[in-house]
């Protein structure tokens, strides 16, 4: 059994309690699910799995959570996220936003970078190359040890992921039955076991059945995986032996399409940080502890992306390393605060907290540079996964670039007129993730004067549509005039939309659907009374006027506060 190693992030790749030579045949999927962030997937998907392909949930919710098919149809109905290549029958890992979600996506990157650059004085930005030089996945340990365990149905040419496929010795009155398969799963046990029924009754067998506990099939012997019987058809002997399948996608740069011009994708935006930490510290005014923030792109080969957009191939991340002294009593509060402060942020922006868990990893699966490691997981719908990690990962991605290229990283501390490669805090966040807990956090059906609606309770500040303006019927030319000009005003400064079509209780429902929180109404006595407009809220559907002159201010200390 391997003890573990690490990296944080399924970054660095390093073993703590294993030879050279385990480690190097170790699975990110091991580095990962122990190392970092990942939480162990609860996945059964192949590599041909349907795009939209969602687990069930492990277990039922202590909190009430939406189901994900009435998640998945409301973005695809009001045009937040689509199938990638849709018209191609779709790509599987890979997704395309649409004019709802694009706003979505961009409001919550930039509440993210208001709030942990602009807001502070201790953190700057950056934003580096996708591909960079192939040395950094080289140094950073991603090259030789970010990878999963796949192994291949030589039968069905379907392909899983080793660590998901389960399997059991089946015994009648002791003599060997078979064995069986099951795909990871919150009822495999029960699946397991039914299955063996099954064949104990095919076999005509009297006595009593016992099943050996569940392996994955990386716990195989290499007598025991022909024996081990495809997912896919149910028989043995086509299921080939596990291998490492490295999740970087690779590409070429420049004209020759050889091994010299081999380069990566960056699978994690932090590298380039680390990278850049010599060219920030010398060109802006940071005195440690400060911090580097980077939004941007990431790819990963996943062999199994699953549950819509939770984990797909091409997503986007928002990292900070926050870079630390290391003294030893350094981290520990360091790594609190973070912990803290996303907990806070999280829920100020509107992901319920009600959903939020810590999951601190075990000391003993944490590498010898990894000090700690604290995840905030998320009552999904297909259940409970991480959606951001903390690691406390010491110096170590400093220390391997320094290594690798010749120049130094050291920092010198005027106040206590030190050099020492700093130490880090990594908070690390998947904005699609993110935008599934927010979207998650936010869906409500409820009921209004007996009729039924849906409505995306999403926080005004990252609401795709901030308010729309409605002209009370459009054959009355002062109406429309004062709606378009009270539109026109507040496009100025925010994302609105203008609706003149259907009953007003029908532009309401559209409205609540996108997550819009406010609808002003203008009617006759706005033209002809006191100048005041409906202001109709999404959530509580409460209607009141309010002044045309203070609309702004009011729109303003609702959106901005
Ligand atoms: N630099 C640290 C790092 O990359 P990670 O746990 O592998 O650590 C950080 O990823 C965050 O990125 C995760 O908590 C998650 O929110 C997001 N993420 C990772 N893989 C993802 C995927 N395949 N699809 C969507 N989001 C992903």
């Amino acid at each position: 059994m391997l003890t573990l190693l690490v990296s944080t992030c399924g970054m660095g790749i390093q073993t703590a309690r294993m030879p050279p030579a385990a480690f190097l045949s170790a699975s990110a999927s091991q580095l990962r699910r122990c190392a970092s962030r990942r939480l162990a997937v609860k996945a059964s998907a192949t590599e041909t799995v349907e795009p939209a392909a969602v687990d069930e949930p492990a277990a039922a919710s202590a909190h009430k959570v939406p189901p994900m098919d009435a998640i998945v149809s409301v973005c695809k109905r009001r045009g937040f996220i689509f199938q990638s290549s849709e018209v191609y029958g779709g790509y599987a890992g890979f997704f395309d936003f649409g004019p709802l979600g694009v706003e979505l996506r961009n409001n919550i990157k930039k509440a993210w970078w208001r709030d942990m650059v602009h807001r502070r004085d201790d953190i700057v930005g950056v934003d580096s190359s996708i591909i960079g030089s192939p040395q950094i996945w080289r140094a950073s340990g991603h090259v030789d040890g970010f990878s999963d365990p796949m192994v291949d149905c030589k039968e069905s040419k379907l392909r899983y992921r080793a660590d998901q496929l389960f399997w059991a010795r089946a015994e009648v009155d002791g003599e060997l039955l078979g064995y069986v398969s099951v795909l990871e799963s919150g009822t495999m046990e029960e699946e397991a076991r039914a299955t063996a029924d099954k064949m104990k009754r095919k076999a005509k067998k009297q006595g009593t059945l016992t099943l050996s506990e569940l392996k994955d099939y990386t716990e195989a012997s290499e007598e025991e995986q022909p024996l081990i019987p495809s997912p896919a058809t149910g028989e043995p002997g086509s299921l080939t032996p596990p291998r490492e399948f490295n999740l970087m996608f690779q590409t070429n740069v420049g004209p020759l399409s050889d091994t010299s011009s081999v380069a990566y994708l960056r699978p994690e935006t932090a590298q380039g940080i680390f990278t850049n930490f010599k060219n920030v510290v010398s060109t802006s005014r940071v005195k440690v502890p400060f911090g580097i923030a980077q939004i941007g792109k990431a790819f990963r080969n996943e062999i199994t992306p699953r549950n819509f957009i939770f984990r797909s191939r091409e997503f986007e991340q928002m990292e900070i390393e926050y870079f630390i002294s290391p003294d030893d009593d350094a981290w520990q509060p360091a790594l609190e605060t973070w912990v803290q402060r996303s907990e806070s942020w999280l829920a100020s922006i509107g992901v319920r907290p009600e959903l939020l868990s810590r999951d601190v990893h075990e000391e003993h699966k944490l590498a010898h540079y990894a000090r700690a490691c604290t995840d905030l997981a998320f009552e999904f719908p297909f259940g409970k996964q991480e959606l951001m990690g903390h690691a406390a990962r010491g110096n170590y991605d400093l220390t391997q670039h320094a290594a690798a290229s010749g120049k130094s990283m050291e920092y010198f501390d005027d106040a206590t007129k030190q050099k020492y490669v700093p130490h880090v805090i990594e908070p690390s966040i998947g904005v699609d993730r993110l935008m599934l807990a927010v979207l998650t956090s936010a869906y409500t059906e409820d009921e209004i004067d007996g009729e039924s609606r849906t409505v995306l309770k999403i926080h005004p500040r990252l609401a795709p549509i901030k308010a729309a303006v409605f002209p009370l019927v459009k054959n009355k030319p002062e109406i429309v005039a004062k709606a378009t000009e009270i539109f026109e005003k507040l496009q100025r400064r925010y994302y609105v939309q203008y609706d003149a079509t259907g009953a007003i209780g029908r532009r309401y429902r559209r409205m609540d659907e996108a997550g819009t929180p406010f609808c002003i109404t203008v009617d006759f006595d706005t033209i002809e009374g006191d100048g005041t407009v409906t202001l109709r809220e999404r959530d509580s559907t409460e209607q009141r006027r309010i002044s045309v002159a203070d609309l702004m201010e009011y729109l303003e200390e609702q959106i901005d506060a």
